[in-house]
């Protein structure tokens, strides 16, 4: 089966990227790929910037993770090696020339399966991304086990697997086309095919049904990837904890956390106050069951024994930081911050005290130093701050590193 994924990707590397736009296109940063978010979620806020680190992207396909870590690190003058692997030439061939037009030096590509990674002989890892891909394997267990086995002590991973509920339509069409054009049949007929399958589709078909899957539309390499993958599954919640588990790790976090609490949608009723009572795991299964449209699961993990937490917003020396500073009204406002997680918005509404914080985080200043420079009296701004922080980290917009020394 492998052999067919890499054709594929060697036929329609996927997403489909061009490098010569790639300066314009600016950088992508998904809710995994921030260091804000790394940093926060993997090391407890503590990464010590200072020191070498090693970064795999495992399946790294066109770049998007690849390009977004290592042009972080640069930018933040990090000592990192960001280590890029895939079966395929084609796609590294698209991720080498991205990385040449940002100038990275911090990158290093290998073409391999991640599952040789023993093998291979890359060391170990500090962090770990691998977005897309081990739902494309024979045997995922085996590929978590792989990526755990190369995990440096204190590492985490940054894992994006499909959601069962939300991808409801696509596995009927790809076993259609499974029939119609098998797997070994040449890519341009397959794509013929499945383009006049789906153009006839009738209302009631799950697919047609389903408006939140939409991204076969876009093109081929996306209709290829999502309709007729030889090899391809999704998860609930509840699979992707058992993955974790069977390579001996733990989810630290699912991304964005607001997606997966049910008290984002159930409020003030016997439905709360039990889905309150339910572990967060059951919490967050519950989430996926109630929205249905999660097409996708984006979660970090660390080692089942290791006992990192986020830092807490009470730390007068934990700093602030931005997955990307949102805009901001002037003082004396109060500003909406808002933003579209998988086709679901995610909103909040700011205070002006509140909004005069955001508009002094900058990633430097500590919440010691913030509170002097919006000059509100501590119990205001030690309130303001923990209610917004609250929901902007459960959004994915903001989080805390606490700096060494
Ligand atoms: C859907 S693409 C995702 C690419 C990228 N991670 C992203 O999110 O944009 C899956 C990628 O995983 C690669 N892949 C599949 N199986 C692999 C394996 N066993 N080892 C390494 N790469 C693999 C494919 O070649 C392809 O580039």
């Amino acid at each position: 089966m492998s052999d067919l994924v890499r054709q594929q990707y060697e036929h329609l590397p996927y997403p489909h990227r061009d490098p010569a736009i790639e300066l314009e296109s600016g950088l992508e940063l998904g809710v995994l790929d921030t260091l804000a978010a790394i940093d926060h979620t993997v090391f407890g806020g503590r990464w010590d910037r200072r020191k070498p680190c090693r970064i795999l992207v495992a399946g790294g396909g066109t770049g998007d993770a690849l390009v977004a870590l290592a042009q972080q690190c640069a930018d933040a003058k990090i000592p990192a090696e960001v280590v890029y692997l895939d079966l395929s030439e084609a796609s590294r061939r698209i991720a080498e020339a991205r990385a040449a037009v940002r100038g990275l030096r911090n990158v290093h590509f290998v073409t391999g399966s991640l599952l040789d990674l023993g093998r291979l002989d890359l060391g170990r890892f500090d962090f770990i991304n691998c977005s897309g891909v081990l739902h494309h394997l024979d045997d995922p267990p085996a590929g978590m086990a792989a990526l755990a086995a190369a995990l440096a002590e204190g590492g985490g991973m940054a894992v994006m697997l499909y959601g069962a509920l939300g991808r409801t339509g696509v596995y009927p069409v790809q076993d259609m086309l499974r029939h119609l054009v098998p797997p070994d049949l040449p890519p341009h007929e397959r794509l013929a095919v499945a383009k006049r399958l789906i153009a006839q589709l009738p209302p009631s078909n799950w697919l047609r049904r389903n408006t939140g899957m939409v991204d076969y539309k876009l093109d081929d390499a996306s209709l290829y990837d999502e309709l007729l993958h030889s090899c391809d599954r999704a998860y609930s919640v509840r699979e992707v904890h058992q993955l974790a588990e069977t390579a001996g790790l733990r989810v630290a976090a699912l991304m964005p956390p607001a997606l997966y609490d049910p008290l984002s949608y159930v409020k003030g009723d016997v439905v709360a106050a039990r889905a309150a009572a339910l572990s967060p795991m059951e919490r967050a299964q519950f989430a996926e069951n109630w929205i249905g449209a999660l097409k996708k699961h984006s979660f970090f993990l660390v080692a089942a024994d290791n006992p990192v937490a986020p830092p807490s917003p009470d730390q007068d020396r934990a700093v602030p930081c931005w997955s990307v500073p949102p805009p901001l009204p002037p003082a004396g406002q109060g500003a909406v911050i808002q933003m579209m997680q998988q086709g679901l918005p995610l909103g909040v509404q700011l205070t002006p005290e509140a909004t005069l914080i955001a508009r002094a985080i900058d990633g430097r200043a500590d919440l010691a130093a913030l509170r002097r420079a919006t000059k509100l009296p501590p119990p205001v701004f030690r309130d303001q701050f923990t209610a917004m922080f609250r929901q902007l980290n459960a959004m994915g917009a903001l989080y805390l590193r606490l700096p060494r020394g």
